[in-house]
């Protein structure tokens, strides 16, 4: 593991990712309302460049009204362009199976200076 810069905090506003050449298939690092998460660019499924999927939510049964569908997590679920996978960017868990899951790492913010310990 390596504390490496990424950019200043103001290039990565709210809802943008900047993919970054660590480790064997990068990291995303993504702002989601102003909290920053960082993820391998590997699918847990078939090793897909997961970052490059659409960022969305997902959708849900309401519990209260278990015959709608309701959509949640807006700007944290990232999409596998491959499968359709969805993985939520905050915990790196599959959304349709938790046990399945995506690397996660560690990301601080220094003097207005964005790194990721990967
Ligand atoms: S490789 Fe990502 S869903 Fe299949």
């Amino acid at each position: 593991m390596q504390r490496r810069p990424v950019c200043a905090i103001e290039d990565l506003p709210p809802g943008t990712m900047k993919l970054v050449e660590a480790g064997k298939f990068g990291v995303g690092v993504y702002n989601i309302d102003g909290s920053l998460y960082a993820i391998a660019n590997y699918c847990a499924h078939e090793g897909a460049p997961l970052c490059a999927g659409y960022v969305s939510g997902t959708t849900e049964y309401a519990p209260d009204e278990p015959d709608k569908l309701r959509h949640v997590r807006e700007g944290r679920i990232v999409r596998c362009p491959w499968h359709n996978w969805e993985f939520d960017i905050t915990t790196g868990e599959a959304v349709a199976k938790p046990s399945k899951r995506v690397r996660t790492y560690e990301v601080d913010v220094t003097d207005g200076q964005v790194y990721l310990t990967a």
